[in-house]
């Protein structure tokens, strides 16, 4: 099924249950792919073009040095200008081959095959290509759109458990930005994912994204639960996934927004959200260690006030609204303090209930 996507949209968004050799480049193509989906690519009937690349990237080597072999065997072939990079794995090897086709012969297309249920609902659509620095994820990087996303959902069934609930709280995060609690409290029950689900997370994407393809205003909105997520991920040492993560910033953020005011969420869909995450209780970092990180946010800006002494930092909040779209605030990394002790409390409420 091929989504409904805006006019003039850069990628071709197909979401499927197996994958289509069609879909495939009609042109020269060469492939990136993690070495442990390449049975299951083969076994579907795709080709392997010659010069395929299968290889085992995990988050830590998510870097500059990983692409450079890649470049340099594809000048070594050689490829030129009309090449089309597939990229198949999860959203490490998407947003690096996307990187590796951004910087090959100043940029060459580009597909996004993703194998992960976090890479299909969100890392590889929207143009973000990048690696990791010492001084933080993502820090380098381009916006660079694969042609076309193909995402077959097929490929999930050896993904495991764990990752599965990965991507699942990237989904409650779509429904939660939209002020859809209906939507996010069925994703937030046990059972499997639906096709449909992912269907709707990457239609709305491709619509924000299409709107504000830079991000400079709406389509801040998707990093709902990544400001303390990327805190409390960076501060685990990443023994916290990004999802899960963004998963334990979404239930901060639901607490930060009643702290400023704003209508407070449903009291059953925060205690969902903590029933849901109580397992990561023991990774959660204190607050001490979370609000340094805050403070480096890729996102912070300071602010001098007239007459101040030094320039405070104010960071970018994404704070969600029941049944409307979420809301945009500036706040001083401080401020969400109270969030990060009430969201400790309330995890470990649950653990002592469920003990
Ligand atoms: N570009 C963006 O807009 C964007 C958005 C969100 C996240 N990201 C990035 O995505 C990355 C996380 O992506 P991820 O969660 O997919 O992790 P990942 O790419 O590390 O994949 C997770 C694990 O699953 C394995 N795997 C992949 N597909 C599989 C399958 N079908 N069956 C079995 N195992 C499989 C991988 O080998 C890996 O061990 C982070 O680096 C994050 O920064 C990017």
């Amino acid at each position: 099924m091929r989504l409904a996507t805006p006019s003039g949209f850069a990628t071709e968004v197909f979401l499927l249950e197996h994958p289509d050799a069609e879909l495939l480049p009609a042109g020269p193509w060469t492939l990136v792919g993690d070495r442990c989906l390449r049975e299951a690519w083969l076994a579907a009937g795709l080709p392997e073009p010659e010069g395929a690349l299968w290889v085992s990237v995990p988050e830590e080597e998510k870097r500059l040095a990983t692409v450079i072999p890649w470049l340099e065997h594809w000048a070594q072939v050689p490829y030129h200008r009309d090449l089309t990079v597939v990229a198949v794995g999860g959203g490490v090897l998407t947003d690096l081959a996307g990187l590796a086709s951004s910087l090959y012969l100043r940029g060459v297309a580009w597909q996004a095959w993703p194998t992960t249920l976090l890479a299909m609902a969100d890392a590889a659509l929207g143009g973000k290509t990048g690696a990791d620095l010492e001084a933080g994820k993502n820090l380098v990087g381009a916006f660079h759109p694969p042609r076309r996303l193909v995402a077959c959902t097929g490929f999930l069934a050896s993904l495991p458990p764990r990752q599965v609930e990965n991507g699942r709280w990237e989904l409650i995060k779509t429904a939660v930005i939209l002020g859809d609690l209906a939507w996010a409290d069925e994703m937030l029950q046990d059972g499997p994912v639906k096709f449909s689900w992912v269907e709707r997370a990457l239609a709305f994407k491709a619509g924000v994204v299409h709107r504000d393809p830079r991000e400079s205003g709406e389509r801040r909105l998707l990093n709902l639960g990544h400001t303390l997520g990327h805190a409390l991920e960076a501060a685990s040492g990443y023994e916290l996934l990004h999802g899960e993560s963004v998963g334990l910033g979404l239930l901060g953020a639901c607490l930060l927004a009643q702290e400023q005011g704003l209508k407070p969420l449903p009291a059953t869909l925060l205690a969902t959200l903590a029933r849901r995450l109580a397992p990561l209780a023991p990774w959660v970092a204190p607050w001490e260690a979370c609000l340094p990180l805050l403070a480096r946010d890729k996102k912070a800006q300071r602010a001098s006030a007239p007459g101040a002494q030094a320039a405070a930092v104010l960071i970018h909040c994404i704070l969600p609204r029941l049944g409307e779209t979420a809301v945009q605030r500036t706040l001083p990394p401080e401020a969400w303090q109270p969030s990060h002790q009430r969201l400790l409390a309330m995890l470990q409420e649950v653990e002592v209930l469920d003990a």
